[in-house]
């Protein structure tokens, strides 16, 4: 309840962008306007959207007096509190947060890829200025997991990480598991249906996930990384072979990033993995998201729900705006009132060679005696310890005289692994060079990443 001795506050915001995540924002702040101003105790005033074109087609209806193409004006409006910058990309994008902040405006932002890229310009300028910059949506849509790193996770110390951050990568995984399918033929369903983008590079790639991967190790270890050094390989590289011999060894195929605390480097990777089947992570269906962390006092903790989607993206948007404005009316609005990601500088990234793991690897070979002694003789020269080997003669790869052997390592230094490779898919019986998966969990490093 207000009256006019006491108005209630206004709080002004622009928007530039108005694609599907501003729709749901325009939808969000509409919808949910009595709610809010009740939390708040403030009114969140839509005052502008700066959009590229007048007459695109529109997810929403809005007020065609708040469209603008002066995104520069925009920003220098005196009655716009926060900036919500959705244009994506990292060029435009970088111009207009960096304007923004210059202006002393805060900013909402669901922007990874600027994170990744430029994240400690971003926020030694918003420190440097007083504002706030909030990235909620930027990594796993509407599942908040920036708040419970910056403040549920404040007390504590993450020592890994292990994420479906990537919602188009899992759908097609899940389906390519679920049905037996390759790789092509449920991507291009998957783009009809409008799970996946008509150039997925991105999201099968990894690039994006990459991104997000970046964003989490600022937040997690306070560092930052150099978001192209991490070794990111994308999950179009996985036959349906792999999926069914996963699965004969209590495996799923998931995509994943992996990060870990060295102290010296940080650990960071991307990339198709096996994940244990009694893994929560195992059971990520569809475009769905999740994060496993691991901290020191807490030990074990997931978050899981929509990693993309107007509304639960929107959701993670307009919550950014009121802890903004809850900073401003609390006057404690500034970078500083943040937990500062990438607050200790740069971190160099642990060489992929230096990582280890347990390994899943398929050799395709001539199917004759002492083979696989061969195999296993070098392997064991390079320190790899074997935990299971199968022989499927079902499984002929390219005639009848050539076969498949899958091996299971026990944890290994992935350099070695690498090393003795070379040597193997060097030998005459060896047909191709060989199928190598990740395997995420215990080898005999402890609990890593156990669940
Ligand atoms: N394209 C992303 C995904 C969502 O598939 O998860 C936005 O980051």
């Amino acid at each position: 309840m207000t009256d006019s001795a006491n108005p209630i506050r206004e709080i002004g915001v622009a928007l530039l962008g108005l694609g599907n995540v501003g729709a749901g924002v325009i939808k969000l702040l509409e919808e949910n306007a009595a709610a809010i101003e009740a939390r708040l105790g403030a009114r969140l005033n839509v005052r502008a959207i700066a959009v590229r074109a007048f007459d695109k087609r529109r997810r929403v209806e809005v007020d065609a007096s708040l469209l603008t193409t002066d995104i520069e004006g925009t920003l220098a409006r005196p009655d716009v509190d926060i900036v919500c910058e959705l244009i994506g990309g990292t060029t435009d994008a970088r111009t207009a947060v960096m304007t923004a902040i210059a202006h002393g405006r805060h900013v909402v932002t669901a922007n990874k890829a600027l994170l990744a890229e430029h994240g400690r310009e971003v926020f030694a300028a918003a420190e440097a200025a007083g504002v706030d910059v909030y990235y909620e949506a930027a990594v796993c849509g509407g599942v908040p997991i920036i708040r419970v790193l910056r403040e549920g996770l404040a007390s504590d110390r993450v020592e890994h990480i292990h994420g479906i951050v990537n919602g188009t990568s899992n759908y097609i995984l899940s389906t390519m598991t679920a049905t037996g399918r390759g790789f092509a033929d449920v991507l291009a369903e998957a783009q009809a249906l409008g799970y996946a983008e008509a150039d997925p590079t991105l999201d099968v790639g990894g690039g994006d996930a990459a991104h997000k991967l970046a964003v989490l190790v600022g937040l997690c270890f306070g560092t930052a990384v150099d978001v192209h050094a991490i070794s990111t390989e994308g999950i179009d590289t996985v036959e349906p072979i792999d999926f069914r011999s996963a699965e004969r060894f209590g495996y799923v195929v998931k995509g994943l990033v992996i990060a870990r605390d060295h102290g010296h480097a940080i650990e960071a990777r991307v990339h198709p993995t096996l994940v244990p089947k009694n893994w929560l992570l195992a059971d990520v269906p569809g475009a769905k998201n999740a994060l496993y962390v691991h901290s020191y006092a807490l030990g074990a903790s997931m978050y899981y729900g929509a990693g993309a989607g107007m509304l639960p993206t929107a959701m993670a948007v307009v919550s950014d705006m009121i802890e903004i404005s809850r900073n401003m009316l609390a006057r404690a609005a500034g970078a500083r009132a943040m937990a500062r990601p990438f607050a200790q500088g740069q971190r160099p990234l642990l060489p992929l060679d230096d990582i280890r793991s347990r390994y899943y690897l398929r050799l395709a070979v001539v199917d004759e005696a002492g083979v696989l002694g061969r195999i296993m003789t070098i392997l064991g020269s390079h320190g790899i310890s074997i935990a299971q080997v199968v022989q499927d003669e079902s499984a002929a790869a390219d005639g009848a005289a050539t076969t498949h052997i899958f091996v299971i390592t026990h944890e290994a230094r992935e350099g070695n692994l690498r090393s003795a490779l070379r040597e193997i898919d060097g030998l005459p019986v060896v047909q191709r060079p060989t199928v190598v998966l990740r395997i995420a969990g215990a080898g005999n490093n402890g609990n890593a990443g156990k669940q």
